[in-house]
């Protein structure tokens, strides 16, 4: 088996655009979701997650408390914090 390489904080804020990529956070998982920013169903809100962690905006949006959701964010997966 193959571990995902770790991640800082810090190199994760780094990517918080589409030109930079657009990275979160969630449960200590990092996810590159740059090209599952166009097919999002909540548009770009998305982005105010970018660079960050997932947490507090899935709590507003309870939208995502679904475990088909939680099978596309894991495809996107790169690393871990
Ligand atoms: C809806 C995924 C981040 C706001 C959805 C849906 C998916 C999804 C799959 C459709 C769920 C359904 O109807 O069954 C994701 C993923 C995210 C993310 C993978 C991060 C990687 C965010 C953030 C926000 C947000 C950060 C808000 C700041 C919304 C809203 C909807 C939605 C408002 C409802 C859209 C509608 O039905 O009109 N998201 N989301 N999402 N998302 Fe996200």
């Amino acid at each position: 088996s193959s571990r995902l390489p770790v991640f800082s904080n810090d190199e994760v804020t780094k990517h918080r655009s589409l030109e930079d990529g657009v990275w979160v956070t969630y449960k200590g998982g990092v996810y590159d979701v740059t090209e599952f920013v166009a097919m999002h169903p909540g548009g770009n809100k998305i982005l105010l997650a970018a660079g960050g962690a997932l947490e507090p905006f899935w709590a507003l949006y309870a939208v995502h408390d679904q475990e088909h959701v939680l099978e596309i964010l894991s495809q996107y997966k790169v690393g871990e914090l």
